[in-house]
């Protein structure tokens, strides 16, 4: 399993709120809307590999006033740290929630809290989506959705989401391949390569998809009859974004090493060029999905 820390997720968050194609999020809000508008209840929306609940900070203010989330990781300790950040980053939270929710590592308590005027209601179910995508599938939703998550998972598993997806799918932010780095460096290209060799490795699913795993969602899901549209969000980072342009040379150097298609020098080298790069766009995809009305 790949680990993921819950600081790298705090760094990359505001990249990744500022990347969301806003369009593409415009057509998903109006879409919510209606149904929010012909319906009583909440609007349900089950989170893949929530980690500790970005997608739901970056989506929830624009959403109708009435939502249920299912944040769903394998990882119980980014669900804890979720619920806390959730804490931290809410208008009100009702005096019931305050427990901190630290009944059980694995089973975390529920949470509500007011932001923006929205009343937002939080489940966290930490469950391994390699084995039981489609029982979370099969939960009540309106929405199945997703940041960050697509690029880790393999083509057999999305054969497997896509056979068992009957809801809309709205993702953010999957990896797609297209970097550039200033001032360039000689040694990119190769760098690049043995990074991408290193996406498609094992993360947990089989050998990952990485940055096909849009295209490959997309043609499964048109052929199942769904309607697709996709859009760009990349991460533009300049000299603002500094320690997270360090972080990423250091681990995108580490995986390149990993695949030992590349010397230690050359990667060392490339590793401290970049970590003073002055600008670096990393590409990501966003993608919305509706299945056919019968
Ligand atoms: C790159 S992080 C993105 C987290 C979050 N969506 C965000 O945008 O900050 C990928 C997330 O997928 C989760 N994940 C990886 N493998 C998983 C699995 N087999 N089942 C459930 N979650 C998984 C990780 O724990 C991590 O939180």
């Amino acid at each position: 399993m790949t680990e993921f820390s819950s600081q790298w997720l705090a760094l990359r968050e505001p990249a990744d709120h500022r990347a969301r194609d806003r369009a593409l999020q415009a057509t998903l809000v109006r879409y919510l809307e209606n149904i929010a508008s012909t319906r009583m209840g909440a609007i349900r929306l089950i989170d893949l590999g929530s980690g500790t609940g970005s997608n739901l900070r970056a989506l929830a203010p624009f959403l109708p006033k009435d939502q249920h989330w299912t944040l769903v990781d394998n990882d119980p300790v980014l669900l804890q740290k979720a619920r806390s950040v959730l804490i931290g980053w809410a208008d009100e939270v009702p005096e019931k929630n305050t427990t901190q929710g630290k009944t059980s590592i694995s089973a975390i308590e529920p949470l509500t809290i007011v932001k923006q005027h929205k009343h937002i209601t939080i489940e966290f179910r930490c469950d391994d989506l390699a084995k039981n995508i489609e029982s979370v599938l099969a939960l009540p939703a309106d929405l199945i959705t997703a940041a960050a998550f697509f690029d880790l998972v393999a083509e057999q598993w999305l054969h497997r989401f896509c056979n068992a997806l009957s809801k809309p799918l709205y993702t953010v932010l999957t990896y797609n391949g297209l970097e550039n780095w200033s001032p360039p460096e000689a040694s990119d290209a190769q760098v690049l390569k043995a990074f991408h060799h290193h996406q498609q490795t094992d993360k947990g699913f089989g050998a990952a998809a990485g940055p096909h795993a849009i295209a490959i969602i997309e043609s499964l899901l048109q052929q199942r009859g769904f309607k697709t549209c996709s859009a760009l969000s990349p991460w533009l980072l300049t000299d603002q974004d500094r320690f997270l342009i360090e972080s990423l040379a250091s681990g995108s150097a580490a995986a390149a090493l990993e695949t030992q298609l590349v010397s230690q020098t050359v990667v060392n080298q490339w590793s401290v060029s970049r970590a003073h790069a002055t600008e670096c766009q990393i590409g990501h995809t966003d993608f919305l999905a509706m299945p056919e009305v019968s």
